[in-house]
């Protein structure tokens, strides 16, 4: 099924489609995970106004962002990407964030977008890639279906409560190349 997207470096005028994306795919995915009130406190005017300060960067930017299109054309999904933050998990390259639209998951987008930041990670000098997933997110079989590994874990706060992750890893991207 992957024919049916287009995946593209995102531009400034895809920030309010993919803020969209963001605080849809949040309030679904994490529904019974993380805190009500931080659900349904979510703001499309914050995300927006935040991912275009990222999209708008004067400098060329360090972190790389791609979404996904259907057929239509409309955003579907995104992906974004960079340096690793922690410097503890032994990987160069780090996924930040990947969010789809419902009706768009299980249709092999996903995996696309995994690829292609892959690949222009190891264009960039990047020779691994780390991701954070709550450990209580299903999606976590992503990660893991597309051959990382379990690499590190630590507890994070969120609304008020404290929530454990899990680190994936890739220790080589070649695997996408
Ligand atoms: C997680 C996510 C990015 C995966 O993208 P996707 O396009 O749905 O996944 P793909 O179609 O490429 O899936 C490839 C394989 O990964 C596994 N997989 C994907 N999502 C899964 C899930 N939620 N639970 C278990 N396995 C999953 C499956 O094995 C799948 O193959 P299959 O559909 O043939 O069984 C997407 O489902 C999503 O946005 N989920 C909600 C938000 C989220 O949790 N993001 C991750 C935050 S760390």
């Amino acid at each position: 099924m992957s024919g049916e997207w287009t995946v593209r470096p995102a531009s400034i005028n895809d920030a309010r489609a993919i803020a969209q994306v963001h605080v849809a795919s949040w309030r679904s995915a994490y529904r019974g995970i993380l805190p009500d009130s931080l659900l349904n406190g979510l703001s499309m005017e914050g995300r927006e106004a935040m991912w275009r300060g990222l999209l708008d960067a004067p400098e060329p930017s360090s972190s790389i962002t791609l979404v996904g299109c259907d057929a239509s054309n409309k955003v579907a999904g995104f992906i974004s990407g960079g340096k690793e933050r922690t410097g503890q998990l032994g990987c160069d390259g780090e996924i930040y964030a990947i969010y789809l639209l419902d009706e768009a998951q299980r249709k092999g987008l996903g995996a696309q977008l995994v690829g292609q930041l892959a690949r222009d990670l190891a264009v960039r000098g990047f020779s691994s890639m780390a991701v954070w997933v709550l450990a209580l997110n299903p999606a976590r079989r992503f990660y893991e279906r597309l051959g990382a590994e379990l690499i590190g874990q630590q507890e994070i706060e969120l609304g008020g409560q404290t929530f454990i992750e899990v680190a994936y890893g890739w220790k080589s991207l070649k695997v996408f190349l």
